[in-house]
């Protein structure tokens, strides 16, 4: 291959149309998915991760009693609603007499069985969900009983967790009323039914302990083991679900999220509701996540998030921040946005919206959480005139750098709303300040460099 690289610029004709940006956008994307896929972990929550903890409290030979427990070690990635739904399977011959805090959604075929008590579950591969709220006494156990929802470790420490207890024995035993069979193997192949969760192989770690007698004694389980299940966004959804449109008080133009940043109209999967018609009408299934019915807009995302530069003080600046829900058939419950943007390691105040900062790197500082205040703005209503929430922000200009309007600064490097990423408009297109020539000096020579490797990528294939 030559090595200039301006040897491409005869071939090409520098026309830069639409369909040409499209597909570079695209090569783009793809590029990001593929490094998100392989990689397989979200940089502004590198440990993050659910895990199962599996507690054996009591073993007599014929049984066992096992507490599960699960956590979600996620800064800000939540399990909503229908929530998660745990499998496994068998490797012997296990059955679960009894459960406590959760079932199992199939009873599984138990005709082997002549005892008048027959077992909770004989499937090889049980499915367990969560209790609803409110479930009957005896059914409860300890931290259980949530529904499936787990709330992510920043948002609510005391709801990131949840347990279940059961009591499992073997099969072979019990129906010839042998005894002294011990129950052998631990089961495989862990899943929590989450979209983008893929669960690894479990670790036998040291003994969970608990406390007793108001922290006096402590006493441990039997045996404990781990497994760890990770997200990736590209598993979950691979396309986005949110875009970023942008304003500014010097300017008079508003840079809309891009154009089929997460469908393009007309398309035959994108089905969209156009200003006049009705939105449809919602069958509600517990069990599943319905899929969005969007309003009809270039972009064709279900949020939209929308930061404005409102003001500028002589030590501060003041951002509008809006999140506007065009889902039909969806209210989000406790939402969440992360921001990563230099200036926020000197947020003054933020208003309407909790915010803590994320410090994955110390003394960077630059990222943080919103997420809504309970009871007031924590759910984020279906499309329509309540479906947004606001929020401003109060920053303070730091004295330390040369604080500038110019080339986009003041926008944010990147948004995530409920954990996933939003498509942000191109730095070429950010509003400019009035005259300012260096800017597009040196938005070219970047759309340049993008070109190029788009080309080098396509003469290599
Ligand atoms: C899971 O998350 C917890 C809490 O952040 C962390 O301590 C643990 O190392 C993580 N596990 C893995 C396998 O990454
Ligand atoms: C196992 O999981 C528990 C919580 O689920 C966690 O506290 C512990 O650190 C984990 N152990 C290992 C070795 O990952
Ligand atoms: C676990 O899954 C793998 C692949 O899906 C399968 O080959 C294996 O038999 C499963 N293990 C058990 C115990 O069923
Ligand atoms: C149920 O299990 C018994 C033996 O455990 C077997 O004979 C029978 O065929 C099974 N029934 C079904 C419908 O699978
Ligand atoms: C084990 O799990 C895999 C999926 O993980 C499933 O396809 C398979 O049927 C299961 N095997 C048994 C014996 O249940
Ligand atoms: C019961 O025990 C007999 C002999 O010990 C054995 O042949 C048979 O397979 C066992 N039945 C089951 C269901 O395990
Ligand atoms: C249970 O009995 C069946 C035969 O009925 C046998 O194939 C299986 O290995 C036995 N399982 C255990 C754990 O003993
Ligand atoms: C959203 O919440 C509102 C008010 O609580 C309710 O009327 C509406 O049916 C909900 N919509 C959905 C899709 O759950
Ligand atoms: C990060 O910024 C927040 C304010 O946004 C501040 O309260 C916190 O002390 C800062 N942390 C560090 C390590 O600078
Ligand atoms: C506002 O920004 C747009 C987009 O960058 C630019 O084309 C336009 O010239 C700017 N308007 C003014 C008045 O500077």
């Amino acid at each position: 291959m030559n090595g200039d690289p301006f040897c491409y610029k005869s071939s090409v004709s520098f026309h830069f149309d639409e369909r040409l940006m499209g597909s570079i956008q695209i090569l783009v994307f793809c590029l990001l998915c593929f490094a998100s896929s392989t990689y397989g972990y979200d940089p502004l929550d590198p440990n993050g991760n659910i895990t199962i903890k599996w507690d054996v409290m009591h073993d007599d030979q014929n049984t066992q009693v096992v507490r599960v427990s699960i956590f979600n070690f996620q800064l800000f990635r939540h399990v909503e609603q229908p929530g998660w739904k745990l499998t496994w399977n068998w490797t012997g011959d296990e059955v679960i007499w009894d459960m406590t805090g959760a079932e199992t959604t199939e009873q599984g075929n138990c005709s082997a069985f002549k005892s008048k008590q027959l077992p909770h579950c004989c499937d090889r591969q049980p499915v367990i969900v969560d209790l609803l709220p409110g479930a009957p006494f005896n059914k409860q156990v300890a931290n259980c009983c949530k529904g499936g929802v787990l709330s992510s470790m920043t948002q609510n420490p005391s709801k990131y967790g949840a347990s279940f207890q059961m009591t499992i024995g073997s099969f072979n035993a019990s129906v010839n009323g042998t005894t002294g069979e011990a129950l052998t193997g631990f089961p495989q192949n862990f899943s929590i039914g989450l979209p983008g969760y893929t669960c690894g192989e479990p670790l036998q770690v040291p003994p969970s302990k608990f406390i007793e007698d108001r922290g006096r004694r402590r006493t441990q389980a039997l045996d404990t083991w781990n497994i760890t299940c990770s997200y990736s966004q590209f598993r979950a959804t691979p396309t986005p679900t949110c875009c970023v449109s942008l304003s500014a008080f010097y300017n008079d133009t508003i840079i809309p999220c891009p154009k089929c940043s997460c469908a393009c109209q007309g398309q035959p999967t994108a089905k969209c509701i156009n200003p006049g018609e009705l939105p449809p009408v919602l069958q509600l299934h517990h069990n599943e996540e319905p899929q969005p019915v969007v309003r009809c807009t270039p972009h064709m995302c279900p949020i939209r998030i929308h930061w404005h530069v409102m003001l500028s003080y002589k030590q501060y600046w003041r951002v509008k921040l809006t999140i506007t829900n065009l889902n039909f058939v969806k209210n989000y419950t406790d939402w969440n946005l992360v921001v990563l943007h230099p200036n926020l390691k000197k947020v003054t105040r933020v208003f309407s919206f909790n915010y803590k900062p994320i410090n994955q790197y110390g003394a960077l500082n630059d990222t943080g959480i919103f997420y809504g205040i309970e009871y007031y703005n924590d759910m984020l209503l279906q499309s329509g005139k309540t479906g947004n929430v606001q929020t401003e922000l109060l920053l303070e200009k730091d004295t330390g750098w040369k604080f500038s309007f110019g080339e986009g600064w003041a926008f944010p490097r990147k948004i995530s709303f409920n954990g996933e990423e939003c498509v942000i408009p191109q730095p070429d297109y950010y509003p400019t300040l009035p005259n300012s020539g260096p800017f597009t000096a040196i938005a070219l020579p970047l759309s340049l460099i993008v070109l190029i490797a788009f080309l080098v990528l396509y003469r290599m294939t």
